[in-house]
């Protein structure tokens, strides 16, 4: 499992950690915006590795800047046991983390994120990866680093755009965490430029939620998919622009795509009430369950304990569910997912009865509970309805986020681009995350229309 360490001394916790892990040959990756500002910095503590240095920029996130790493590695030394210390942001720490993930079938990485963008997200949870063909992200592996030094040290020469880039995946973080102590309207309020106490509070929610999110589901089987809410509309955005060659920053594009999920969210009258069923209309079964994909119920499982197949959704065996049993009422089985009898599922909403302590406590993995937590004891913020939530979050994307350089004109063209991503598309529809409730993501599907009909009021 990835160490994360956290620290105002990066140097001196990459020397401490470089002694706890036995290497062969240090390579240092960087781009030249991060070599002059900390390179020689981060060097000084590991004086015998190599450094590497690409051009910066997501343009050259490539297969030329990779051959540069891989050749660099193979003609310095590089063996099996070597260690690649990935220094930057999102472009480093994913170019060099597949670099190592590929070279010799494998070397380890030690991430020090340099943006805020690469230290709430990037530098974990092991996705790393190359743009291709005009596709982001196209060519890639999962490689999770050994380490990942967090240091907000970093933030203080950050150019204002990458620092607000970087508070869009804070801010998603924040919206799919659920229980956390910050209300919606709390969040939009804080002004990330300020880099205060708040800032590093959220961003510390951030990078543990990410962490458990991406220990429990590794590979995006399930609940990953969550951290990409905003992020189908995100890519459609950085493509166009990057076909305009006015390439936006990421967390800009996402600050945008997540207007657009919040606005589908509400549009499709997704249950606001209740984050786990939708009680006025059961054959909403539960945002839980994927139900345009029941195979995508593995949403649900329980990653940590695998050999326990999906216990939460477990239609097969029903008795199973068990592990998800009211603890006060044992004998009531299967109360997530009841969907042949749809009003059982009032059960996961015993709002009326506070006191029963989380019915849905995974007694397997008591950790897996943080994503089903009391809905009694959420926030009251929470409750938030879809449309104040889109509304709110609306009016703080104007108020902090500079505008999308599209026209109404480019709504049916970015619709088709998100229609056309491959990830997303199941029968002629886009499935996007939605979030009907703050802390609880749903997956949802919405015909190119119904795409188009809701970007065009978004755009200038
Ligand atoms: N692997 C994942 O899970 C994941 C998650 C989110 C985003 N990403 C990827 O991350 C990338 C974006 O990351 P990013 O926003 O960090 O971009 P970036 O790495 O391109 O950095 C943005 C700019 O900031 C400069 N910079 C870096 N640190 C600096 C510092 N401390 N002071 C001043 N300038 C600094 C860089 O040189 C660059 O010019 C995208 O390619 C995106 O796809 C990956």
């Amino acid at each position: 499992m990835t160490k994360v360490i956290e620290t105002s001394t990066p140097a001196s916790a990459l020397a401490s950690t470089l002694s706890s892990i036995p290497s062969g040959s240090v390579f240092i990756l960087t781009d030249t915006t991060v070599e002059k500002l900390y390179l020689n910095q981060i060097a000084a503590a590991v004086p015998q590795a190599q450094c590497i240095v690409l051009p910066a920029g997501e343009e050259h996130k490539n297969l030329e800047s990779l051959t540069k790493v891989w050749e660099f590695l193979s003609t310095h030394g590089g063996t099996r046991s070597s260690i690649l210390i990935n220094l930057g942001g999102g472009t480093i720490t994913d170019l060099g983390g597949f670099a190592a993930a590929t070279f010799k079938r494998g070397i380890r990485t030690i991430n020090i994120p340099t943006t805020l963008l690469a230290s709430a997200d990037a530098s974990l949870g092991g996705k790393t990866g190359i743009n291709f063909c005009g596709l982001k992200n196209e060519i890639g592996a999962f490689h999770d680093p050994e380490a990942v030094i967090l240091s907000s040290s970093f933030f203080r020469t950050l150019p204002d755009t990458e620092i607000l880039s970087g508070w869009a995946e804070v801010v998603k973080m924040a919206l799919i965490t659920p229980g956390i102590p910050y209300t919606p309207q709390q969040i939009f309020d804080i002004n990330p430029l300020d880099l205060d106490s708040d800032v590093s509070e959220l961003l510390k929610i951030a990078v543990e939620s990410k962490r458990d999110i991406t220990t429990r589901d590794p590979h995006e089987h399930g609940i990953r998919a969550f951290l990409n809410l905003g992020h189908t509309a995100a890519h459609a955005f950085e493509s166009l622009a990057m076909q305009r060659h006015t390439p936006i920053p990421h967390g800009i594009a996402v600050a945008h795509g997540i207007l657009l999920a919040l606005t589908l969210s509400d549009s499709a009258h997704l249950p606001a009430a209740s984050p786990f069923v939708d009680t006025a209309n059961p054959s909403v079964a539960s945002p839980l369950v994927d139900t345009a994909n029941p195979s995508a119920t593995a949403l649900l499982s329980d990653t940590a304990n695998p050999s326990v197949a999906s216990p939460l959704v477990d239609t097969v065996n029903p008795s199973a569910t068990a592990l998800l049993s009211d603890t006060a009422n044992p004998s009531v089985a299967s109360p997530l997912v009841d969907t042949v009898n749809p009003s059982a599922t009032a059960l996961l909403s015993d709002t009326a009865n506070p006191s029963v302590a989380s019915p849905l406590v995974d007694t397997v993995n008591p950790s897996a509970t943080a994503l089903l937590s009391d809905t009694a004891n959420l926030p009251a913020a929470s409750t938030l309805s879809g449309r104040d939530l889109a509304k709110s979050y609306s009016e703080f994307l104007k108020r902090t986020y500079p505008s999308l350089p599209f026209t109404k004109a480019d709504a049916h063209h970015l619709a088709e681009l998100m229609l056309h991503d491959k990830k997303n598309q199941t029968a002629g529809t886009i499935r996007f995350i939605t979030l009907p409730t703050v802390g609880y993501p749903a997956i949802t599907p919405f015909t190119l229309p119904q795409i188009e009909a809701t970007l065009l009021p978004l755009l200038n």
